[in-house]
């Protein structure tokens, strides 16, 4: 008996793979030409090895396929031949743009000019918020280069793990206070971060939205990095983004770069909606004198501009230490609604909802910016 590669491929040609109801050769499932290797001494067994390619490790016809397959090689070339089989799957590819994110209703980009205006305080709290009102949240940091959410969520020693899941390896989000959360700071140290190139980046940032398992959602907020980086321009042409929220301070720099991001999103080639501004410390106010705002950053610089921009005013939050402080300590305000601070953000969600579902009557959905503009 002398055994070659293609008596085994006609042995693998006379199995039915359930999943396809064709043979395993038609199905192309037979993913090299098999190894035959002769016998060492006389005696010893032909060896032959094949390797079959399923769609998936979860693939409920793997077993008996493989077994099937087993039994047709040594029928057609004798009990005696030794036979291994692997199996390998297929990965199915990342879908493609405008298909990323099948269960997600609306995507929120929490956006400002200037940094340390409070981005990642409203968009931590304002996650949160809408979580204690019900909905399915989802919360991205897309702040590659100053990732700021696993401390504010006290989640900064999670390891996010990855599940198989239709053929793919998708990231599981953390969840924490009722959000699912990524951010790259579960994955690198920001020192690391801050030495990427720009395409490392953005291509880091794709995978935590494309390649995560983000599910049902009713809001996916974005908290983004100040200004108008690459990171938006990424976000722009990889998410139908429902709409932007401006976060600003009253003081004159801040609104003069509020204004900016504003005209990046009404560009007429972006086309995403304002849904509405956010004046963050609006007034200060001291624990021991409630009743007290001194308007240090200026009065109502906010409101001013959401006239003249005619956008609705969201919220006016005022600086009090205890949203500072329950940041840094991993325990946004939002988790509170006794606490005034606390009933200001509940209140901005339920702003946004009314919003949100306002803009999705009135306009249609936002397309993505296109690769070449
Ligand atoms: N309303 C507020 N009252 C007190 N501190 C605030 C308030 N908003 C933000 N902060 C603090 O200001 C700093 C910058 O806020 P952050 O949300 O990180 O801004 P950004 O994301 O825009 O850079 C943080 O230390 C944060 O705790
Ligand atoms: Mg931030």
């Amino acid at each position: 008996m002398t055994l070659y590669p293609q008596l085994i491929i006609d042995a693998l040609a006379t199995v039915t793979y359930a999943g396809t109801k064709k043979n395993l050769v038609e199905s192309k499932m037979v993913a090299d030409t098999p190894a035959v290797s002769a016998p060492q001494n006389p005696g010893a067994p032909w060896k032959v090895k094949v390797v079959l390619e399923f769609p998936r490790d979860t693939d409920p016809f793997l077993r008996s396929t493989v077994k099937a397959a087993e039994a047709a090689i040594k029928y057609h070339c004798g009990q005696d031949v030794e036979v291994t089989i692997e199996t390998e799957f297929k990965t199915a590819p990342r879908p493609e743009v405008g298909q990323m994110l099948p269960g997600v209703k609306n995507i929120i980009a929490v956006s400002s000019g200037k940094g340390g205006v409070g981005k990642s305080t409203v968009s931590a709290n304002l996650a949160i918020a809408l979580a204690r009102l019900g909905y399915r949240v989802g919360l991205l940091d897309t702040d590659i280069f100053g990732p700021s959410m696993p401390k504010m969520f006290n989640v900064e020693d999670e390891r996010p793990y990855a599940i198989k899941k239709d053929g793919r390896d998708l990231i599981v989000p953390v969840e924490q206070y009722g959000v699912k959360l990524l951010s790259i700071g579960f994955f690198v140290s920001p020192t690391t971060a801050t030495l990427w190139r720009g395409g490392m980046a953005t291509s880091a940032l794709k995978q935590l939205i494309a390649d995560a398992d983000w599910g049902e959602l009713d809001y996916f907020i974005l908290d983004t990095p100040p200004g108008t980086s690459d990171i938006h321009l990424t976000l722009l042409q990889t998410l139908p983004i429902t709409g932007a929220v401006i976060v600003s301070t009253p003081q004159q720099v801040a609104l003069a770069d509020a204004r900016k991001g504003i005209d990046m999103y009404r560009n007429e080639k972006v086309n995403v909606p304002i849904l509405g501004l956010i004046e963050n410390m609006a007034w200060f106010t001291p624990a021991e004198l409630p009743e007290n705002r001194y308007y240090i950053f200026g009065k109502e610089g906010c409101k001013q501009l959401a006239e003249e921009m005619n956008v609705p005013l969201l919220a006016q939050i005022p600086l009090v230490q205890s949203i500072c402080d329950n940041g840094d300590s991993g325990t946004p305000v939002a988790l509170n609604s006794d606490s005034a601070t606390g009933l200001a953000f509940i209140n901005l969600a339920q702003a946004v909802v009314t919003v949100v579902n306002r803009r999705n009557k009135e306009q249609p959905a936002t397309k993505i910016v296109g690769m070449n503009q």
